[in-house]
């Protein structure tokens, strides 16, 4: 049995899915600070059964203690966190918090149970600004320059000073690159309970008019058409990725870093006519100045991950925004009785 902490959020839900559809057993454990019951029925109508779930804080060793006492798990991919930049700025403290402190309570009641295969959610944030692309492993960390950014790469100091202590943890430490899409059948994806902060999902909210218009953030950046480039990567080949690290990590004791990234790179003009191309839907635009603590470009290097675990990145960006964008359309006619929003039929 493999536990999924956050697996009620966006990418643990997908995480789960993957799990579930290869036959292991999912239990997930999440305080639902971030995500809703709603998307455990979600995961149950995608697989057609329902993960175990327990309610409850990383931060809580004693429900933890008893999770690891009551159940027979194998592994714990840790993907419970908070991950909005601008709040990690304004409440540092909440960020650490779950983020460090979570992690470190996570990791002792693991280290007692004896459970000692642990998938950690880290980010290409604690690369800082890396001028060096495209970004492999041995790319030094840099100086993450919010609150958020610094607990992750805290977090991986942590689980690597533990594995150092002891040989019998193995740990993985997956470096997301820009998680967008959604599951294929349109019924998984990302719920922002606030105003988004990332590229995607306000682009959705504004393709579907519940926001005016998308802010482009700087248009001066030394790259073809002076907007920022990313590496976006289908968030159903980053679960796969998961799913990879896990049996690796069976055989393989002490750290490893992997990025999980697809070696492209895309700049936000390009998201956005890419998904006008594929869904017909005109994105309207304001130009703006830079974002603070913004880079220009970050993408990965992903060899390791392909010669070290077979994981390649699969899906194109057509298909992250065609996803993302049936996701968006079931979740509005939720709350439309009538579907007002349809996905051209693409063929895909
Ligand atoms: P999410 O907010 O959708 O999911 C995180 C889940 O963790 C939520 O369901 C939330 O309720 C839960 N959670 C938060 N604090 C908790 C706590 N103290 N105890 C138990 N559960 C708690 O976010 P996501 O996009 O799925 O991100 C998952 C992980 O991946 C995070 O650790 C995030 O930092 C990391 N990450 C995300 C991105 C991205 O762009 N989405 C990029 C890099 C890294
Ligand atoms: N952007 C806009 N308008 C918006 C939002 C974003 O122009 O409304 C631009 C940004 O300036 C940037 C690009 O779109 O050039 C991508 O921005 P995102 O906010 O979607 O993603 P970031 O690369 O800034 O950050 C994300 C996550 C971080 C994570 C990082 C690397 O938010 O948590 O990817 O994994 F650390």
């Amino acid at each position: 049995m493999i536990l999924v902490t956050g697996g009620a959020g966006y990418i643990g839900s997908h995480v789960a899915v993957e799990l579930m559809a290869q036959g292991d057993e999912v239990l997930i454990l999440d305080n639902l600070c971030n995500s809703s019951r709603g998307a455990l029925e979600r995961i149950a109508q995608v697989t057609g059964r329902m993960p175990g779930f327990i309610y409850a804080d990383i931060r809580n060793r004693r429900v933890l203690d008893t999770v690891f006492r009551d159940y027979p798990i194998d592994a714990v991919v840790h993907c419970a966190g908070l991950k909005a930049v601008g709040e990690s700025v304004r409440e540092p403290l909440r960020y650490y918090a779950t983020n460090v402190g979570g992690s470190v309570t996570l990791c002792q009641a693991m280290a007692d149970a004896g459970v000692m295969r642990l998938v950690f959610s880290s980010s290409a944030t604690v690369y800082g600004d890396c001028t060096q692309m495209p970004i492999a492993e041995t790319c030094p960390t840099g100086q993450p320059t919010n609150p958020y950014g610094q607990s992750k790469l805290m977090a991986e100091h942590v689980m690597r000073s533990m594995a150092a202590s002891d040989p019998r943890w193995s740990v993985g430490l997956l470096r997301y690159f820009n998680p967008i899409g959604a599951h294929r059948s349109g019924q998984l994806g990302e719920m922002p309970s606030q105003t988004p902060n990332n590229l995607l999902p306000y682009l959705l909210q504004v393709a579907n008019r519940e926001r005016a218009v998308l802010r482009v953030f700087g248009t001066d950046y030394p790259t073809a058409d002076g907007t920022g480039i990313r590496d976006y990567v289908h968030v159903l080949d980053l679960a796969e990725g998961h799913l990879r690290a896990l049996d690796y990590l069976r055989q393989a004791p002490g750290v490893h870093v992997w990025n999980l990234g697809t070696g492209r790179g895309h700049s936000v003009l390009e998201v956005v006519s890419a998904f006008e191309r594929v869904t017909g839907v005109t994105v309207p635009l304001s130009f703006e100045s830079r974002r603070a603590g913004d880079v220009a470009r970050c993408w990965a290097d992903p060899s390791k991950a392909a010669q070290q675990l077979g994981w390649t990145a699969r899906r194109d960006l057509e298909c992250m925004l065609e996803d993302a964008w049936r996701w968006q359309c079931y979740l509005a006619a939720q709350v439309e009785a009538q579907g007002l929003f349809q996905l051209p039929n693409t063929g895909r």
